[in-house]
C-alpha cells in the first residue's frame, strides 16, 4: 500500500509540473486542507477562482464548486476528485422544475445560492453565497418581486434580515444543517454552560434563534477567532476544526451530532480522498465539461455576484 507521504509528493510533484493550483472547501478532511494553496468557503473559493493564474484548478469540495471555477475559467482544465461530491441542495432545484416556474411567474427575480447546478445558474439573475446573501438581496429594488432558491432555511434567514416581504422561497435543505435539531443544541448548551453558538444559516430556524452568530463557514471562523470566549458550539460540518484550531489555539469546539448520520460530516464532501486528489491531478479526470452557450450565462450571475461589495 502506498503511504500517505508519498501521496503528499506525489501530489506536490504533479502540481508543479500541471501548473496547478488546490482549492479546498472548509469541510475537507484536514490532509486535504493542510495540501492546499487556498482554503475557504463558496464565495473565497469563487475569489480565488477568478484571479488565478495557471493551468489546473483542482476543487476539493462540491462538484457545483468546480462547475463554478470553470464557469470563471472557461479556458483552463478545472478537475475535481469525485465526481460523486453532489449535494442535496443542487438535488432540490431541477432545471426543469425553475424554468417551468419561470414561465408561470416571469416578473420575479431570480437569486439562487451557489449550491445549484451551472444550468440552473444560467436561469437566474444573481447568485449568492451564505456570506453575502443579505447584501445581494438587499441590492434588489425595493418593489421587484424575487424567488430565492433553493435553501429554505438560508432564504427565511434572508427574509428575516431583509424584511422583504415579497421573496418566495424555493423548499430545498441540506441534508447535513438541516437535520440540526435544537433540543440537541440545548443539551450542548447545558453540557457546556461557559461556551458561546455559531450556526451556519442553512440550519433550521429554531437553531439559528438560539445562535450568538450566525454566518458561513469562514465568517464562524474569524468571529470565533475575535470572539473573547474561550469555548464555542459549531452547527456546522466539523471539517472546520482544521482552521478553527490552527487560528484559535487554546479554544474548545464542540459539535452537535445532526439526526441525517448522527454525526456532522457531509457525506458528500467527505468522498474526496488524498488518492482521489492525487489521481485527478495525474489524469485531468474528472474534468468539469460545460457547453460555451451555458458558461457564457451562468458567468452573468455569478460575475453579478462578485460585483457585490
Ligand atoms: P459556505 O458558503 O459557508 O462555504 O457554505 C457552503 C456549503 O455547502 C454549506 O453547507
Ligand atoms: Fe450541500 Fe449540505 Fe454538503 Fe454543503 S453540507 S455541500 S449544502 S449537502
Amino acid at each position: 500500500m502506498v503511504g500517505v507521504s508519498s501521496v503528499t509528493e506525489e501530489i506536490a510533484e504533479l502540481k508543479k509540473s500541471r501548473k496547478a493550483v488546490i482549492l479546498a472547501h472548509h469541510y475537507q478532511d484536514a490532509e486535504i486542507q493542510e495540501l492546499a494553496d487556498s482554503i475557504g468557503d463558496s464565495l473565497e473559493l469563487a475569489r480565488v477562482a477568478q484571479n488565478f493564474q495557471g493551468d489546473v484548478i483542482a476543487l476539493c469540495g462540491v462538484w457545483f464548486m468546480a462547475e463554478t471555477a470553470k464557469a470563471l475559467n472557461p479556458e483552463r482544465i478545472v478537475v475535481a476528485p469525485d465526481r460523486g461530491a453532489g449535494c442535496s441542495l443542487v438535488d432540490a432545484c431541477r432545471v426543469e422544475d425553475l424554468r417551468a416556474w419561470k414561465q408561470r411567474n416571469p416578473d420575479h427575480v431570480i437569486v439562487s445560492y451557489v449550491n445549484t447546478s451551472i444550468d440552473v445558474k444560467a436561469e437566474s439573475d444573481i447568485l449568492c453565497t451564505s456570506r453575502n446573501a443579505v447584501s445581494i438581496v438587499n441590492s434588489i429594488p425595493a418593489d421587484k418581486p424575487i424567488m430565492f432558491l433553493p435553501d429554505m432555511n438560508l432564504g427565511a434567514y434572508v427574509k428575516e434580515k431583509t424584511g422583504r416581504a415579497n421573496m418566495k422561497i424555493w423548499p430545498g435543505a441540506c441534508m447535513v444543517h438541516a437535520t440540526f435539531p435544537a433540543r440537541r443544541l440545548s443539551k450542548a448548551r447545558a453540557d457546556y454552560p461557559n461556551a458561546v453558538v455559531a450556526a451556519h444559516p442553512e440550519c433550521p430556524q429554531d437553531v439559528l434563534r438560539m445562535a450568538d452568530f450566525v454566518g458561513s463557514t469562514s465568517a464562524i471562523i474569524d468571529w470565533c477567532k475575535k470572539s473573547s470566549a474561550e469555548e464555542f458550539i459549531i452547527m456546522t460540518e466539523s471539517g472546520v476544526r482544521f482552521s478553527l484550531e490552527r487560528d484559535s489555539p487554546g479554544k474548545k469546539f464542540y459539535f452537535v451530532a445532526n439526526e441525517q448520520c448522527n454525526c456532522s460530516e457531509c457525506p458528500y464532501m467527505k468522498m474526496n480522498t488524498l488518492e482521489k486528489l492525487r489521481d485527478a491531478l495525474r489524469d485531468l479526470q474528472p474534468r468539469v465539461e460545460i457547453p460555451a452557450d451555458i458558461i457564457a450565462r451562468a458567468r452573468i450571475p455569478i460575475e453579478k455576484m462578485l460585483a457585490v461589495k
